[in-house]
Parts: C-alpha cells; structure tokens; sequence
C-alpha cells in the first residue's frame, strides 16, 4: 500500500522581520539577502515555538483531511529545534489533538527531515502496520541562530507543515534518501556541552555554524542526483513530473537544480522570499500553501527534494 496525502496543514509565527529589519540588527542590506539568497522577509516566534507552530499545522491538516483524532494511528515530527529533549514533540501534538490512539515519535534529519518521516511513514503503511499517519515538520530555527553572526542569521525563518497520509492504492511512489556524515562539520549546532558533577566550567550556549559556500556546493551537485536517480529507478520522463518542490533554502540552489535537469524553472514553485529557510518545514509549508491555492489535481506527479546537516538529502516522488 502508499502513503496518499489527503491534508495538508501549515503555521507560521506572526512576526514579520525584513532585510531591512535585519540591516539594523548585523552588517548586511537587502541587496546583499536578496541577491545572494532570494530571502526579503521571514517569520521570527515570539509567542509562538516549535511545538505550538507544529499543533496549529497538525489541526489544519487533520481538518482538511476530515480525519478524525481517535482514528490517527502515527504522528512523525520531523525537527532539529524541539522545544523539550523530552517530551518530544509528536507526544505533545498527541496530547493538543487528543489523539490517544497514534504512536508519536520525532525524527531528526535536519532540513531533509520531512522527506526522511515521509519515507518512514511509508514503510510503516507498506508493512501494513498502519494505515494513516500525520507527518509535521516544525521548527524555531531563530533560537538556535547567533544573531550577532550576519552570514547565518539572514537564511533562516520558524514555521510548521503538516500532511496527513492514508493507505491506498496510489500516492507515493518511491524514494531515494542519503547521508554522509563525513561532510556534517560544515552546517552545526551543539545541544549542550558536557556539563556534569566531574566536569569543569561553564556550560555555554552553541548557536548555528554553518561554512555556506560548502553547503551550496553540496546542494547543488547532490540534489540534481537524487532526483536523476529517482527519476530512473521510477522510469518516470522529466517532462511529466507537474511540480518539483525542492527543500526552500536559496533561490539559486533551486535555479541552478532547474537547469541542470534541464527542467523550466516554473516547474520550481518557491515561498522562501516571504518565508527564508524554514528547515524540515519549508517542503510541508509551501505543499500546504500550494494545496490551498487549488494548484494540485488528483492524478499530478510532484518530486519533493531536500537537504541540509548530516549531511543528507533525499527525494520522493508521489502522486496527488
Ligand atoms: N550581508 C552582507 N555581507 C555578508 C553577509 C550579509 N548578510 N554575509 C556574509 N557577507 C560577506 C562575507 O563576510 C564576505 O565578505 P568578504 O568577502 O569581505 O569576506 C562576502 O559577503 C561573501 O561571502 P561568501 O560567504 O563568499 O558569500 P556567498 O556568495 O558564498 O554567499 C551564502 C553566502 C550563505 C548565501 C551561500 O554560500 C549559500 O547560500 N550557501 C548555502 C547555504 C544554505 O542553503 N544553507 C542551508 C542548507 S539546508
């Protein structure tokens, strides 16, 4: 059986904060964000966190799927910023939904961790073990950001996707996902030091690292072969894929994927300029927010593309 998505639900933090906003904060113009990245503005949490951001998208989901909470058998929340070590943030969604008959777990992969709790979700409905699943991928990168540091601080955004899935006969098709820990020191952040009764010192705060022309030359090349990759195992012509959505990080990544498939880049919806890098949300988000619009009909073949820290990356191919 396949995973179908059959809701899709999303939130995002109501703070607006805009290069220009940002040009107060650190050294850097909106010519600088713009040019460089494709990023005007972003979603900053004040009230809001990952968990909260993560509840609002799972009821619209849950709302537009017409599922009812009791019937929900797994909830997956993909996030590197949880709110809690523990409790983690699918058994808070759980409790928000009173959905006291779902499994809920967190799975981190960073920015491809949508796509890893996707491919998650499957093999659980393929196994037959479940037959619907809601899958989250929420985030407040904004705490883990040093906002003294200009060439991060700008990229990232907060915000929350949410997809509900049942088992039917059609929907996704297949996968391709990857990992290279080899590659992980250039995009970081440390939990906590170890900080302990024999341990010395202060514990201090680690914020977001990240060497960005690494990171740009890994998307690049990894991203357009993944997606080759998937397109192959699944004999599928690039021409009848309807949407590629690709991981909203910059919009020169995605331009550059476009054109080594040698696909037209309107093939490539984007929101990161009203949204910047929302992590293992921004996949989920611009689903929802293109769901909504009524640009998805029944039958349409979308080829979803992330990556991010880990390293790693991945693809999956669905049909609507
Ligand atoms: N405003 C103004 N200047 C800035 C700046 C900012 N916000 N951030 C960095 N700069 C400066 C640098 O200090 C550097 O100055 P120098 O030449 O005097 O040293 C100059 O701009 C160029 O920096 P560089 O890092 O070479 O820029 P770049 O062209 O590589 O662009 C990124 C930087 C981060 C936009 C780019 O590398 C990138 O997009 N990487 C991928 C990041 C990503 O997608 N991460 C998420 C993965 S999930």
């Amino acid at each position: 059986m396949r995973a179908r998505i059959i809701g899709t639900g999303s939130a995002v933090p109501e703070s607006v904060v805009t290069n220009d906003d940002l040009a107060k904060v650190v050294d850097t113009n909106d010519e600088w964000i713009s040019s460089r990245s494709g990023i005007r503005e972003r979603r900053i949490a004040r009230e809001d966190n990952t968990t909260s951001l993560a509840i609002k998208a799972a009821k619209q989901a849950m709302e537009d799927a017409h599922m009812d909470s009791e019937a929900l058998q797994m909830i997956v929340v993909a996030t590197c910023t949880p709110d809690m070590f523990f409790p983690n943030t699918a058994c808070q969604v759980q409790q928000a939904l009173g959905a006291h008959n779902a499994v809920a777990f967190d799975l981190s992969a960073a920015c491809s961790g949508f796509l890893f709790a996707l491919s998650t979700v499957q093999a659980y409905i393929n196994s037959g073990l479940y037959t619907n699943a809601l899958i989250i991928g929420a985030e407040t990168m904004s705490k883990v950001i040093d906002w003294k540091d200009r060439s991060t601080c700008v990229l990232f955004g907060d915000g929350a996707g949410a997809v509900v899935v049942k088992a039917e006969e059609t929907g996704f098709i297949d996968m391709v996902l990857g990992s290279d820990g080899d590659g992980g020191h250039v995009l970081t952040c440390r939990t906590r030091e170890m900080h302990n009764l024999l341990c010395e010192g202060e514990q201090e705060m680690d914020y977001l690292h990240m060497d960005g022309q690494p990171v740009f030359k890994f998307a690049v090349k990894k991203v357009p072969e993944c997606v080759e990759q998937l397109l192959e195992k699944t004999g599928t012509d690039r021409e009848a894929v309807d949407y590629y959505i690709l991981h909203q990080a910059n919009s020169r990544i995605i331009q550059s994927v476009a054109k080594r498939l040698h696909v037209p880049e309107e093939k490539f919806p984007m929101n990161l300029s009203t949204h910047g890098n929302t992590s293992a949300a921004s996949i989920p988000i611009l689903l929802d927010e293109m769901n909504r619009k009524g640009m998805f009909a029944r039958g349409q073949k979308i080829l979803m593309s992330g990556f991010g820290a880990g390293l790693t990356w991945g693809a999956a191919l669905i049909e609507w």
